[in-house]
């Protein structure tokens, strides 16, 4: 798993806050995998960006700049959760996937993909009709 980003850690810093509250050092490393001092560098980071702040009582908390960038990656994760599903594409790697990609997608790409998958899922036969097509292809290819 490639190193997590700092979007990432706005993502996960912003999830377990919505989920509990507060979001210790420790919850964010064992959901990203880190140590947790690497948590505390970037939260420094974060704070020197002004992204987050911490704070005697509440510990590490969002800026409303911070929880910007969050939610935008975190919509972006969820889309391609939905792009994948609705698709049917299967990989093994699928969280690792949309991990990398939830950072290079603008706005455009975003509303395309979010549309997309509406789509489909509001025409069954034409996401049918797309399935069998992409079948055939592969089957060319190989
Ligand atoms: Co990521």
């Amino acid at each position: 798993m490639p190193t997590p980003s700092m979007e990432d850690y706005l993502e996960k810093i912003y999830l377990i806050f919505e989920q509990k509250g507060y979001a210790r050092a420790t919850d964010v490393a064992s959901s990203l995998d880190v140590l947790p001092s690497s948590v505390t560098k970037m939260m420094q980071k974060l704070d020197e960006k002004g992204l987050g702040v911490y704070e005697k009582y509440r510990g590490f908390i969002l800026t409303p700049k911070g929880i910007k960038i969050a939610k935008d990656i975190a919509y972006k994760h969820h889309i391609l959760e939905e792009f994948f599903r609705v698709l049917e594409i299967k990989s093994d790697n699928i969280y690792n996937e949309i991990e990398g990609l939830e950072h290079h997608i603008g706005e455009e790409m975003a509303l395309s993909i979010a549309s997309l998958v509406k789509f489909f899922e509001e025409n069954p036969g034409i996401k049918a009709s797309y399935i069998k097509y992409r079948q055939e292809m592969g089957k060319q290819d190989n």
